[in-house]
């Protein structure tokens, strides 16, 4: 039987709840469909620096580059800096292995009522610029303590980088409704938003059929609001993409629904699945986090893998169990986290046989 290795990273918080979740929910849809997903559980996160003093071993990286796919809960600890727990595991993992589109649809789910007027019909899908902007490694902190006291990050944008995030915002809207929206702030304030700018329209000029609409950053916040139906494809800095991600996901519903692919398009390298949110400290423990998010993006992981009916096979079961209407607390409902793992590998075998 074909046979997939996968890395598993649960991490921390409630990634080490909705992980094992969507990995039973998983495990079901691959035995349906004739397949074996091998997981790989490494064992690191806040845990794992509290021992050893870093978030992964050295050879982190090398071990990963062997899998398939990296299945991700979330990492963040409060207890310990987030520059610690995120330039030492996340930040890493999406650069190595050039992950460098961050895709994440948001569509409203079937039972899921939106806090926002149209909400309710939204289908759109973000591509974030995953690996360089705003996230930068030039700059720091300097002169702690001082009255000279700073920090300075360099924002760096290439044309390679925004090149690669344009052309694959263009063929997703190619074989979807058509539109692009580009988000920038780019009324000559920031610099390096206007050089975005120009790259993003000399890059949807070579396709046809294809519109390119832009907006300015702060007037998007309001209208992902006021007009959620009105996107296809937002194309996005690493900075906004993140921001307008979680927007977006609390106005399909909760941001517990919204899944995330950090992609390697050239597929040299494994690509990263995880949900849209982090560790959750404040719920983290209690057995009552939404794990769609998280079974979503082990869908994407299929679909990535070639798995592609048994990537929508999840889609429609969990999609089914939310309209049945098992819903947890971020979503009005009153179910843990395992009733509704239970109801989706519940409903999977009354689906047909694949
Ligand atoms: P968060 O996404 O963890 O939580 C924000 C809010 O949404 C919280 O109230 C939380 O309870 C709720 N929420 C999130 N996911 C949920 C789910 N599945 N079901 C129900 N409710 C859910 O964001 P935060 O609180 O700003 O960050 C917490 C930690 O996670 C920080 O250390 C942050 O750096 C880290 N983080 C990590 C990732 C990642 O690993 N990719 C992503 C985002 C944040
Ligand atoms: C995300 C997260 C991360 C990001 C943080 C935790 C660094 O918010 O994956 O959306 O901004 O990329
Ligand atoms: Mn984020």
């Amino acid at each position: 039987t074909r046979q997939h290795d996968i890395a598993v990273i649960a991490g921390d918080g409630i990634g080490l709840e909705v992980v094992p979740a969507a990995i039973r929910c998983l495990d079901v849809v691959a035995d349906r469909h004739g397949f074996d997903l091998a997981w790989r559980e490494y064992p690191w996160g806040s845990s794992y620096f509290r021992q050893h003093g870093a978030m992964m071993p050295a050879d982190a990286l090398d071990q990963l580059g062997r899998n398939a796919a990296i299945f991700l809960g979330a990492v963040g600890d409060p207890e310990i800096p987030d520059t610690e727990t995120l330039w030492g595991l996340l930040i890493p993992i999406r650069r190595r292995f050039h992950q460098y589109i961050n895709l994440r649809p948001v569509r409203a789910l079937p039972g899921v009522s939106s806090p926002v007027r149209g909400g309710g019909e939204m289908d759109l899908v973000i591509v974030r610029e995953n690996v360089e902007g705003e996230y930068s490694e030039v700059g720091g902190r300097m002169y702690r303590g001082q009255p000279a006291e700073a920090a300075i990050q360099e924002a760096i944008f290439t044309r390679a980088g925004i090149t690669r995030a344009a052309e694959f915002a263009a063929r997703l809207a190619s074989g979807r409704r058509g539109l692009v929206t580009s988000v920038t702030k780019s009324n000559g304030i920031v610099h390096t938003m206007p050089f975005w700018d120009e790259v993003v329209a000399e890059t949807l000029a070579g396709h046809d059929g294809v519109r390119l609409e832009k907006i300015l950053v702060d007037a998007m916040a309001a209208k992902l609001v006021l007009a959620p139906t009105a996107f296809d494809v937002i194309v996005a800095s690493n900075l906004f993409g993140d921001i307008l991600s979680d927007l977006a996901g609390a106005i399909a519903g909760s941001i517990g629904v919204a899944p995330s692919a950090n992609l390697n398009p050239e597929r040299t390298h494994p690509s990263m699945f995880e949900p849209v949110h982090g560790s959750a400290p404040d719920i983290a423990g209690q057995g009552i986090a939404n794990p769609v998010g998280q079974m979503w993006a082990g869908a994407m992981m299929l679909e990535h893998l070639g798995e592609t009916a048994a990537a929508a096979e999840l889609v429609t079961a969990f999609e089914t169990v939310l309209d049945y209407g098992v819903r947890t607390r971020d979503l009005g409902g009153t179910a843990g986290t395992s009733d509704f793992t239970e109801a989706v590998e519940r409903h999977l075998p009354s689906l047909p046989r694949p």
